[in-house]
């Protein structure tokens, strides 16, 4: 079994609907979006090609599609910008500890964590369940 993840999403906005259940629907939706916008706004504010370019220094351990290449090391490819913005920030802080990460972190500005952030969060990755 294949399942599409598609982790960090910006929140879609769905096609215009037709009738009163459509309209909920868009209620429903756009109150979501309410709840999700610090999220959203955070990600637009994020510069993904600086992002990408800040993440060379990532790969010998996280792999240059953010898949890990080192056995002790957690994909970040797929994962949500939120959570990698909280652990990137906690290792700066030294709320979070770990003797390379918390290096690399302290190396890193606001703006570089938010665009590291955006550019693992909106690789795409597809799970596939074991048989
Ligand atoms: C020398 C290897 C190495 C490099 C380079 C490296 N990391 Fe890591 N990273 C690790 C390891 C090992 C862990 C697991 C640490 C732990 O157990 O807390 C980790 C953990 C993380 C986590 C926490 C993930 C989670 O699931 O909680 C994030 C986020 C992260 N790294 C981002 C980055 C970013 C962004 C860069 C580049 C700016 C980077 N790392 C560079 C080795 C590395």
């Amino acid at each position: 079994m294949t399942r599409s993840v598609r982790r960090g999403s910006r929140g879609g906005r769905g096609g215009a609907g037709r009738g009163a259940a459509a309209r909920i629907l868009i209620g429903a939706a756009l109150g979501g979006a309410a709840l999700l916008a610090p999220c959203v706004s955070a990600a637009q504010a994020a510069d993904l090609a600086a992002g990408r370019e800040k993440a060379g220094i990532c790969t010998a351990c996280h792999g240059a599609d953010g898949i890990a290449t080192a056995p002790d090391a957690p994909n970040l490819a797929g994962t949500s910008a939120f959570y990698l913005v909280a652990q990137l920030k906690a290792y700066r802080s030294g709320a979070r500890q770990h003797p390379q990460m918390s290096v690399i972190a302290a190396g890193l500005s606001d703006a570089d964590i938010a665009n590291l952030a955006a550019w693992f969060a909106a690789i795409r990755v597809t799970a596939t369940l074991p048989p």
